[in-house]
């Protein structure tokens, strides 16, 4: 069962000698419980796609699908919630929020939703993640990795049908990032998650079921 479509995807930016074709046509189709990892040269469209399959930012033209569900059908709060409920993101800049703590920032989007934590698979999540010692300090005062995984943690938290994730690894040395990518293929299967991954480390990217590899703002291999 198909869980994301793209669509055609175009984004532009600027006109005439400073266009940009961020993405020019981009065409797929994820399944629920399906692993991708995205590759590509730095500026070859990557975290623009994912913005767009999360309904983060509009596409110029094309069409996402997400659950069955055309994105562009909902705005304001709508989209806000539907995204909240569905999509885990992990972005590039972790977009922590500096005032709570590490442990609050994680539960977040659970307590936003006016959900139940599942105490158990939050400690399990922060256990593995190596965050125990950390859950009471704010953001600040931890180190960029640390960060990181912080914010991969607050991407699990509610257990949501998509992980978004740009490259959620980029600032973990290699033996945390395979646990951290263990993490995700774990969770994912246990909770028949979707996850997809941006990433410039080849070995992150062999962990997937599936490598879509984008230059230029195209798909030029997808298997
Ligand atoms: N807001 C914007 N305004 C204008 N151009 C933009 C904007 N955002 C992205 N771009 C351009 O779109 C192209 C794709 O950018 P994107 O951030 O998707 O690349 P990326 O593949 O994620 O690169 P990286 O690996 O360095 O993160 C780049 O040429 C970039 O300069
Ligand atoms: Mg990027």
């Amino acid at each position: 069962m198909s869980i994301l479509e793209a669509k055609d995807l175009k984004k532009y930016y600027g006109k005439d000698e400073t266009l940009v074709k961020a993405l020019d046509g981009v065409s797929l189709n994820v399944e629920k419980g399906e692993f991708v990892s995205i590759i590509g040269t730095s500026g070859s469209g990557k975290s623009t796609l994912l913005h767009m399959l999360g309904g983060l930012d509009n596409p110029t033209s094309g069409k996402v699908i997400v659950d069955d569900k055309d994105i562009s059908d909902l705005k304001g709060d709508e989209l806000c919630i539907f995204r909240r409920r569905k999509i885990g993101f992990v972005f590039q800049s972790y977009n922590l929020v500096p005032s709570i703590s590490v442990y609050e920032n994680i539960v977040l989007p659970i307590k936003l939703d006016g959900k139940k934590v599942d105490k158990e698979f939050i400690d399990n999540v922060i256990d593995t993640l190596g965050l125990k010692e950390k859950v009471n300090v704010l953001p600040s005062k931890l180190s960029g990795g640390q960060q990181q995984r912080v914010a991969i943690a607050r991407a699990l938290a509610a257990k949501p049908a998509i992980i978004l994730a740009d490259e959620p690894t980029g600032n973990l040395d290699s033996k945390t990032s395979q646990d951290v990518l263990g993490l995700l293929k774990t969770t994912g299967r246990k909770f028949n998650q979707t996850i997809m991954i941006i990433t410039h480390n080849d070995e992150i990217a062999q962990m997937a079921d599936r490598i879509i590899h984008i230059e230029d703002g195209r798909i030029i291999e997808n298997k």
